[in-house]
């Protein structure tokens, strides 16, 4: 039988060998698409290529893309598990030509990869073409030598591909396989081509369009090919299998469920071991390529899609989180393709099970809550959107969780008024969250910039310049001119660099013509490209059109400066250090300090961030300078530029390179970013980790410093080595063996101690008789012992009993405030008195209740250390009858 893996690698090594260059997949998150939630089919990463925007890197390739179809165009999250072939992520393997062959070789090298090195019976097979394509008909024929009944002539869009509503799109042709007719199903073109007897298992896509917006449809500069088989049916059929769990990567990921949830994968629990091994690889791949789960984009996809699949979890028992525990599992049979997969290991298993815990908090209730609006329905009639919306606002299930909760139970959710109850939500939080004061000052900035535009920006070449007042914000209003006071202010021109990119704003003081001086203490960006100077009029008045000479505190912008550049250094020396898989979560960039968050599984250790350190400040030593070039989004990041998710870039973006080239000639970081920095990295000076600490699931955070402010805490760590020494009067070198021995020396004396309690305690404390006292013929041994633990009594009590042969022994440990109590009977009298009985009586003294033990031995405490002495007269009570 042929393996998945080895299915892919014929594919990618048939390619290879006719002349296709083999390329790794793209990640998941398109890297060249902002409209595009995930990567859904192999083109998406070359879709510019195919348009012409960009030059081919080859004139042929071959991949493995993994792809993710989660609603939307593609596909529909609610059929996956319970259908043969829907799938959540899936692999598309494919060939591309970039402007090289087309159909004539496209149709060849498929049908030798499938009869020959697939050895599909071509008896089993038939194929579809778009209905004008009398070129791709005749290659076929020639080709396959098949009759004009085995070329079916599609006319609708079943055979003609476009990637959306935009994008390159051309006629195409399918392969399908015939499973037989002991299954229903007609040919496609059929009025019963859904049954599933012929199932489409190749793709094969003649670009020669781009649709654009509108309708509008051009040609592509050159004819192109794309195709895609999914793999997981290809397995399918090369396995011998009808539905794709059934092949060996499914059947490994659901055996590996059935040991982890304790239940077979039979009978209706089938689909749910399904849905979960379907889930899981979606999960730990986008995961693996940066995206955790949240309430928003695409993390709120990640969420929704974990959550089905650990209500199916629920459904097998799951009472606490196990989903995780599958990951070993997959990262066996896949990360070998996938290398980012082992590499993400760590981080995948932490955001499943984080994300498991978190719902199955909730899981219960909002279940047994969803069930009693069930029980309340009429017959007929729908959930109501409120009760969808509180089980998703308080309970956490998405709606679609709901949605599919209740298919099974043949119900639906009312969803108008589920948006409603949602939309009324949004309107409260929008009256709480904003003050009138900041609406009103928000719509001001909106009108300022209609009128005025954009301010322009000169802070990357320099601190200091002149530039014209052109609006003035006091009080919430705008106003002519400004006698005294806070304010906030928009020039035409401005070296001020506004917060933003996680950089925080200048500070600095502006001088108007006439001598008034105001103060900036920070500059926020307002109706996107208004930088607003924040502050306060310290003398003068300022009027609207005064020229003005604006200065940026320069000390302040280089430690902020320094301090960005290193995030940059850091965020490459942590991909190095720790693995690709760390993409960066947020930065605050400060003058003293940053901060910087990113995705990462486990907490880091010493060594790694002295690795960390060590690569930083080898790239600041380096003292390279910073290149800067200003370009498209697209050519940015195609030249390996790391953009952030989830930030909107501009048409032009600045892309900046640090550090040394490595071996390829790339420099050792190459960011996408509008902040500002250092020319050289020799001026970070040096670079100091702070701390670093964890802030949710997979995310970790580093606070860093550099220059002056790291030196400081660095020197601040020296200074108090320095000062221990020199209380201990060791020169600084011994200090450390200088602790270990007085760590030893301490333990020892402690010992020591506790050995001298304990003969105080049995030789006679306090003034009590060193030998037993004898009441009614029984020796009894009753002691205070201060000092003396819980733990230690027994012990003491051991040593009595056997010192006085026969007798009663009871010890009163006082510690903190507390006393504890232990009873001895030797085994000559537990006839007649009861260790735990005496125990009891003695606890009652110094306030304690019950006791436990055996007849010869008990134990027990109380709260008042200082009546110990009456617990020993509770007992001699006893003995005296
Ligand atoms: N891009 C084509 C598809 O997704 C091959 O089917």
């Amino acid at each position: 039988m042929q393996g998945v893996n080895e299915i892919r690698e014929t594919f990618l090594s048939f390619f290879e060998k006719n002349g296709h260059m083999r390329r790794a997949s793209a990640p998941l998150v398109p890297q060249n698409d902002p409209t595009l939630l995930f990567v859904n089919a192999g083109m998406v990463p070359f879709k510019n290529i195919f348009t012409g925007a960009e030059k081919p890197f080859a004139p042929r390739a071959v991949t493995a893309q993994k792809c993710v179809r989660a609603g939307g165009k593609h596909n529909d999250l609610d059929n996956v598990g319970y259908t043969a072939r829907h799938h959540t992520f899936f692999e598309m393997l494919g060939n591309f030509s970039f402007g090289d062959y087309f159909k004539d070789e496209a149709i060849r090298l498929a049908w030798e990869l499938i009869t020959r090195d697939y050895a599909l019976d071509p008896a089993r097979l038939l194929v579809t073409v778009y209905a004008e394509d009398d070129e791709a008909a005749a290659i076929w024929k020639k080709v396959s030598g098949f009759p004009e009944s085995k070329i079916i002539r599609i006319p609708t869009s079943d055979n003609f591909w476009s990637m959306g509503d935009t994008g390159p799109c051309g006629p195409c042709s399918e392969i399908f396989f015939d499973h037989g007719d002991k299954v229903a199903g007609g040919p496609p073109g059929s009025a019963d081509q859904d049954g599933d007897r012929f199932i489409e298992i190749w793709n094969l896509v003649f670009m020669q369009y781009e649709q654009h917006e509108g309708g509008r449809r051009t040609s592509l500069p050159k004819p192109s090919i794309d195709t895609g088989m999914g793999l997981e049916r290809a397995a399918a059929v090369l396995q011998g299998q009808h539905n794709n769990y059934d092949i060996d990567l499914f059947r490994t990921l659901i055996e590996a469920g059935e040991a982890v949830y304790g239940q077979k994968a039979q009978g209706d629990k089938t689909a749910s071991f399904r849905v979960i091994a379907d889930h899981l690889r979606t999960s730990a791949f986008l995961v693996a390529d940066g995206v955790l789960p949240s309430n928003e984009g695409r993390g709120y996809v990640l969420r929704r899609i974990m959550r089905r699949a650990m209500r199916h979890g629920h459904m097998l028992g799951a009472r606490e989180p196990l989903m995780h525990r599958l990951v070993p599992a997959l990262v066996a049979e896949m990360g070998r393709a996938y290398p980012e997969l082992g590499r993400a290991q760590v981080a995948i298993e932490a955001a499943i099970e984080q994300e498991e815990a978190r719902f199955q908090r909730t899981l219960g209730n909002g279940l047994a809550l969803l069930d009693r609006a069930v029980g309340d329905l009429k017959p007929g009639a729908a959930l109501p959107g409120d009760v969808a919306f509180n089980l998703s606002d308080t309970y956490g299930f998405p709606l679609d969780l709901t949605q599919d909760i209740l298919r099974g139970r043949g119900l639906e959710v009312d969803v108008a008024g589920f948006e409603a109850a949602l939309e009324a939500q949004r309107e409260k939080s929008r009256a709480a969250g904003f003050s009138s004061g900041d609406q009103a000052t928000d719509e001001i900035w909106f009108d300022v910039r209609g009128r005025l535009g954009a301010t322009k920006f000169t802070g990357y070449s320099g601190i200091a310049g002149e530039g014209r007042l052109v609006a003035i914000a006091a009080a919430g209003a705008l106003a002519e001119t400004l006698v005294a006071g806070p304010a906030e202010l928009v020039f035409d021109t401005t070296p001020f660099y506004a917060e933003s990119g996680g950089q925080a704003g200048d500070h600095g003081e502006i001088i108007f013509e006439g001598g008034a001086r105001f103060i900036v203490r920070d500059v926020q960006k307002r109706a996107g490209d208004l930088h607003v100077h924040i502050g306060e009029l310290v003398s003068g008045t300022a009027r609207l059109g005064a020229k003005a000479q604006l200065k940026v505190n320069g000390v302040r912008r280089r430690q902020v400066m320094a301090n960005h550049s290193a995030t940059h250094l850091m965020h490459a020396a942590l991909r190095k250090v720790l693995g690709p898989h760390v993409t960066q979560k947020g930065s605050l960039v400060e003058a003293d300090r940053f901060r910087f968050d990113f995705s990462h599984g486990a907490p880091l250790t010493p060594a790694e961030i002295e690795a960390i350190e060590d690569e930083v400040n080898a790239q600041i030593r380096a003292n390279i300078e910073t290149g800067i070039r200003v370009t498209s989004p697209e050519k940015a990041i195609e030249a390996g530029a790391l953009a952030l998710f989830g930030e909107k870039y501009g048409d032009e973006v600045r892309v900046l390179s640090m550090g040394e080239p490595s071996g390829d000639g790339r420099p050792y970081s190459v960011e996408l970013c509008g902040g500002t920095h250092v020319e050289r990295s020799g001026d970070i000076a040096v670079f100091a980790i702070l701390s670093e600490s964890g802030v949710s699931a997979g995310v970790r955070r580093i606070e860093a410093a550099t220059g002056a402010e790291a030196l400081a805490w660095l020197k601040g760590r020296a200074q108090i080595a320095a000062d221990v020494a020199e209380s201990l009067k060791v020169p600084l070198k011994d200090l450390p063996r200088r602790v270990a021995a007085l760590t030893e020396e301490r333990r020892a004396l402690e010992r020591e101690l506790a050995e001298a309690k304990r003969k105080l305690a049995l030789g006679g404390a306090g003034g009590a008789p060193a030998g037993p006292e004898v009441i009614n013929g029984v020796n009894l041994m009753a002691r205070v012992a201060e000092g003396v633990g819980g733990k230690d009594l027994r012990a003491l009590v051991d040593e009595a009993k056997a010192k006085i042969g026969s007798g009663v022994v009871v010890f009163v440990g006082t510690e903190g405030g507390k006393a504890g109590v232990a009873v001895g009977v030797t085994p000559d009298l537990t006839a007649r008195f009861s260790a735990v009985e005496l125990v009891k009586a003695a606890a009652a003294a110094v306030g304690g209740q019950g006791g436990g033990g055996r007849p010869d031995m008990a134990q027990a405490g109380g709260p008042d250390a200082d009546k110990a002495g009456e617990a020993l007269e509770a007992v001699r009570a006893v003995l005296k009858g």
